[in-house]
């Protein structure tokens, strides 16, 4: 009888306890929803800490993610031409921009790490060929003007898309934004400076410089994801307030944006079908060629195979600079911990 008594209370005990921690964990859920909703409608932000639904660190994550592999496949078409640069200026100036999308890289993928994302899983996915990286860096770079077309258009659709990110109600994401988006400014200044130089120069530079906007231009349009019709992931992220303005919205911007800087340039873009739509307030332009874009998505654009392989080979290369930089950290780490050892003794 004592020995029946001994096994039910226990049995009723941890029932009991699991009762009221699930009951706790449930009144955590509760107030963690409250204060997303409120910090949702305040327009402010959340941080790692606070809770959040699981759909929101998903989205975040598949954002991130993408936008950080973005930055460092976008290294490529560029660090192409640091070797093949005009003059030292050039050289110079390509470098730092190349090195600016590999500090890009990081600072996003530590703000992808803040959600649990492990950085070493996200390399894998996108050397293995299984993560998203924007469409726009499987277009090769042909020729010196290209790299002004990359800076103008490219790094300006980017800051035309990422400038509202720099309110993303996600703290270490918008933060990330704010000096990406002063280092953006910067390449696209050097890029128009590219163009701006060579078609005021000899007759074949400014054909090159007007040849290398002509092609840039739709995959830069593209840039900003597909028509807002067929964007699956716009209106959650709008309402979340990762996104604030949806593609076409911010596709109509840059065109506008891009009609006037052309003029300056003394150059055109390609499309015979752009206009100011009075009655919308927004600028059109001519059709894009979505198959095109979905083609390159799904890794058929003209230079995905090679960026992928050399992402890989640039990863085999650099595995001795992670095992140094590893075990330089774990010698710190054991030296600090000796000193404290040392000074509580
Ligand atoms: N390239 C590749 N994939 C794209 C894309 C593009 N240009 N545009 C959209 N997609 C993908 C989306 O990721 C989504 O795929 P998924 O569901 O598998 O993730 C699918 O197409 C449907 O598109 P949605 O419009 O529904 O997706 P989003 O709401 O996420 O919008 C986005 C797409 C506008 C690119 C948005 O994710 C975003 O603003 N991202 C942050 C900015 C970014 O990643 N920029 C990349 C360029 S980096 C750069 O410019 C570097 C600089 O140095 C030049």
């Amino acid at each position: 009888m004592a020995a029946q008594n001994l096994q039910s209370v226990p049995a009723e005990l941890s029932r009991g306890e699991s009762q009221e921690q699930s009951q706790e964990a449930a009144q955590r859920e509760a107030d963690g929803q409250a204060n997303f909703d409120r910090v949702m409608a305040e327009d402010s932000r959340i941080e790692p800490r606070d809770w959040m639904p699981d759909a929101y660190r998903k989205t975040l994550l598949r954002q991130i993610s993408q936008h950080a592999h973005s930055e460092i496949i976008g290294m490529q078409p560029e660090a192409n031409w640091i070797s093949r640069a005009p003059s030292l200026k050039r050289k110079a100036i390509l470098m730092a921009k190349v090195q600016d999308e590999a500090g890009h890289g990081l600072y996003l993928y530590s703000a992808a790490e803040t959600l649990g994302q492990n950085r070493d899983k996200m390399t894998a996915d996108l050397i293995a060929g299984k993560a998203r990286y924007s469409s726009i860096f499987n277009y090769p770079a042909l020729t010196w003007a290209d790299m002004g077309a990359i800076g103008w258009l490219v790094d300006g659709a980017a800051i035309c898309n990422q400038v509202p990110l720099c309110r993303a109600s996600y703290g270490p994401y918008g933060r990330a934004m704010v000096r990406i988006c002063k280092e953006e400014s910067f390449h696209q200044r050097q890029g128009f400076e590219i163009l701006l130089e060579l078609s005021h120069g000899t007759p074949e530079q400014k054909q090159m410089a007007q040849d290398a906007v002509n092609r840039w231009y739709a995959p830069a349009l593209m840039m900003f994801g597909p028509p807002d019709d067929d964007s699956p992931n716009s209106r959650q992220s709008m309402a979340w307030n990762i996104k604030r303005f949806s593609n076409d919205e911010l596709r109509s911007r840059f065109v506008g944006m891009m009609v006037e800087q052309v003029r300056v340039l003394g150059l055109t873009l390609p499309d015979s079908e752009i206009r100011f739509n009075e009655e919308t307030r927004k600028w059109e332009h001519g059709p894009l060629d979505w198959n095109e874009f979905k083609e390159v998505l799904a890794g058929r654009g003209p230079c995905n195979a090679q960026r992928l392989e050399r992402r890989r080979e640039a990863h085999d290369d650099g595995a001795w600079v992670r095992e140094a930089a590893a075990a330089y950290a774990a010698k710190r780490q054991a030296k600090q911990s000796m000193t404290t050892k040392e000074y509580a003794a």
